[in-house]
């Protein structure tokens, strides 16, 4: 049955006694009451929000008890959802590498490439290598060769070395030894002199040594130079295995500094105890070469540590937390800085805190593939002078990362000849330093996704200063 457009429902049946209408307004005034007192107490916890700097809730009281021990647990549980997934980067990816880097050889009219051991001869080869003052050399040429220059006596090694590498036999150097009482500078001429080419040309990789360098230039007839931005910047865009452990690497540390934050820091502790603490927090979620800076108050203003005098931890602390590690060779690089107790930090230290995070998000939001690098650090370092911290951002934006902690492209004003491309990482670190009083720097690294904008490695940024990052 359907009801009329002109027909209306009671909202009452009529028949009500006039008890009932008594109740009803006991109920509304209790209602009315209530609302009052909800009222006032979001406003409470509105005026306590802003005071805390931030719009949403109070933060939690700060944890001295002493479940490190348990925490580490969980976090080492939790941080096995990410390590275990994860395989090291697969053979064929060095043969695409190897192909990468032989055609743009040939398109730049390169003869050959010469390397030390660094990260780019492991990029390359998966070979590792210790460097002496015997020369240990790698040499790619156009014609799609690669030659392994090793002294005589270490030849055994270094064909066990090789082996170790394990990449697919598609990949198949040759060897050639120099002998102790020879010049290795020499065998590169010989080698180079077998391999026939139109072009000249013979390119260095950026970190040789000089005296390497110098022992090349003058053996050989050719041109010697530098590698060119392109052929550094091939192993700057990274493959999705190579994300997928940057990614893991750095959540998880970001996640370990969270652990240490509530779980691992008492009133009265040192940073050296903070410092041990994060070590064994990045042991437990399986990075190695690890590293940590913890400062503490007016320490933190030492961009990279050292300070002369250390600091313990008092109730109205703030603590400063740049740590990494290595995963199958890749780095992570994250910096949180928290509050011990936010009641406790002045209006000036929160304002800063939340300046260097918008920063942050300002460089996530509006930042895309083919922006300079200039530009990046710029984006965030116009916000920061804004709101009037201008010379306390002494540093610039970011490094890039991979294989090395710092590698290029690098986020600095002066950058203007290097554009974003998909596939690059690199950090975010805007921080406001007033030496003597506080420093305060927050860091994630970001990858330009397929599409071009930020995409973050770490599960999120900072939400305020004592919630740690992810969860
Ligand atoms: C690269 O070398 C390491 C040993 O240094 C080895 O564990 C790893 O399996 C190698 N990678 C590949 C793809 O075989
Ligand atoms: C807040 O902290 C800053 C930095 O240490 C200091 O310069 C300022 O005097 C402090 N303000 C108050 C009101 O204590």
């Amino acid at each position: 049955m359907t009801l009329g457009n002109n027909e209306t429902t009671p909202m009452l049946p009529r028949r009500q006694s006039s008890n009932h209408w008594n109740k009803l307004k006991h109920k509304t005034m209790l209602l009315r009451t209530l609302l009052v007192l909800g009222i006032l107490a979001g406003l409470v916890v509105g005026i306590a929000a802003l005071q805390y700097g931030h719009p949403g809730a109070p933060p939690p009281p700060f944890n001295d008890n002493d479940d490190w021990h348990q925490a580490l647990d969980a976090l080492a549980q939790d941080a096995k959802g990410c390590v275990d997934s994860l395989t090291r980067v697969p053979g064929e990816q060095y043969i695409n590498r190897q192909n990468r880097l032989f055609d743009t050889m040939q398109q730049e009219g390169v003869f050959a490439y010469v390397m030390e051991p660094s990260a780019t001869l492991l990029y390359y080869t998966n070979l590792t290598w210790s460097r002496t003052e015997r020369p240990f050399l790698v040499v790619f040429t156009d014609d799609r060769q690669m030659t392994i220059i090793t002294p005589a006596f270490e030849a055994t090694r270094a064909k066990e070395q090789w082996i170790k590498a394990n990449l697919p036999t598609a990949i198949n150097p040759s060897m050639v030894e120099w002998v102790e009482h020879g010049s290795a500078f020499d065998t590169v001429r010989n080698v180079l002199g077998s391999h026939n080419s139109q072009s000249q040309a013979i390119q260095i990789e950026p970190t040789t040594r000089y005296f390497i360098a110098e022992g090349i230039r003058t053996s050989v007839d050719h041109s010697v130079h530098v590698a060119s931005l392109t052929l550094q910047q091939l192993r700057m865009v990274k493959t999705q295995e190579e994300l997928a452990i940057m990614r893991c690497a750095n959540q998880i540390t970001a996640r370990a500094i969270g652990t240490v934050q509530h779980h691992g820091i008492h009133i009265g502790m040192s940073e050296q105890t903070i410092e041990q603490r994060m070590t064994e927090a990045l042991h437990r979620v399986g990075l190695t070469e690890t590293w940590v800076v913890a400062l503490v108050d007016a320490n933190a203003a030492f961009p990279h540590g050292q300070p002369g005098k250390p600091h313990d931890v008092t109730p109205s602390s703030l603590v400063l937390i740049d740590t990494g590690g290595q995963l199958y060779d890749y780095q992570s690089d994250t910096t949180r800085t928290f509050f011990i107790d936010p009641a406790a930090v002045n209006h000036t230290i929160k304002a800063a805190w939340r300046t260097v995070h918008n920063a942050q998000q300002a460089v996530l939001d509006n930042i895309k593939k083919g922006d300079s690098c200039a530009h990046v650090d710029l984006t965030a370092r116009n916000l920061i002078s804004d709101a009037g911290w201008g010379d306390a951002f002494t540093h610039r934006l970011g490094h890039g990362i991979g294989l090395e902690m710092h590698e290029e492209p690098y986020m600095n004003q002066g950058n203007t000849k290097c554009f974003l491309k998909p596939g690059f990482t690199f950090s975010v670190e805007p921080g406001i330093y007033v030496p003597g009083e506080f420093g305060i720097r927050l860091e994630d690294i970001v990858v330009v996704n397929e599409h071009g904008s930020l995409d973050l490695l770490t599960d999120g940024l900072a939400v305020d200063p004592w919630t740690s990052s992810s969860s």
